[in-house]
């Protein structure tokens, strides 16, 4: 198993919006090979008061990851609403791979 978060941090005021884009995105998830599941987690707010968000995948393996990462359900994914404006800096990834189930 294996666990790809992608960190945010939004503009505290902005969060709202943040939280629509994702709402009313069009999902190309469900058929790509390997993905389990997905959330879109809301965090506290950090040391400079902004929003923390997280988008949180599960996936079979790393394998699978990668291949939906060089894939056109996440091209598609990402050619949707524009976020940049709601964020306070560039998002963080972290792949995570689970070492005792
Ligand atoms: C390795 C890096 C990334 C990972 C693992 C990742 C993960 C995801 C996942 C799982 C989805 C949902 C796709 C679906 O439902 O089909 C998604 C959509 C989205 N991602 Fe990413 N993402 C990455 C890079 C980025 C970056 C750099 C940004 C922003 C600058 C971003 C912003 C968004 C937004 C806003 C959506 C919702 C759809 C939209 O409005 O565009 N992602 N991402």
């Amino acid at each position: 198993m294996y666990i790809a978060m992608n960190n945010f941090r939004v503009h505290a005021d902005r969060a709202e919006d943040f939280e629509a884009a994702w709402r009313n995105r069009e999902s190309y998830l469900d058929d790509v090979p390997g993905f389990r599941e997905f959330h879109l987690l809301r965090g506290p707010l950090d040391d400079e008061g902004h929003r923390l968000y997280a988008s949180h995948t599960v996936w079979q393996d790393e394998a699978a990851f990668r291949a939906w990462t060089d894939s056109d359900a996440f091209r598609k994914a990402h050619a949707q609403g524009k976020v940049g404006h709601l964020l306070a800096g560039h998002p963080k990834f972290i792949g995570w791979e689970a070492v005792e189930l």
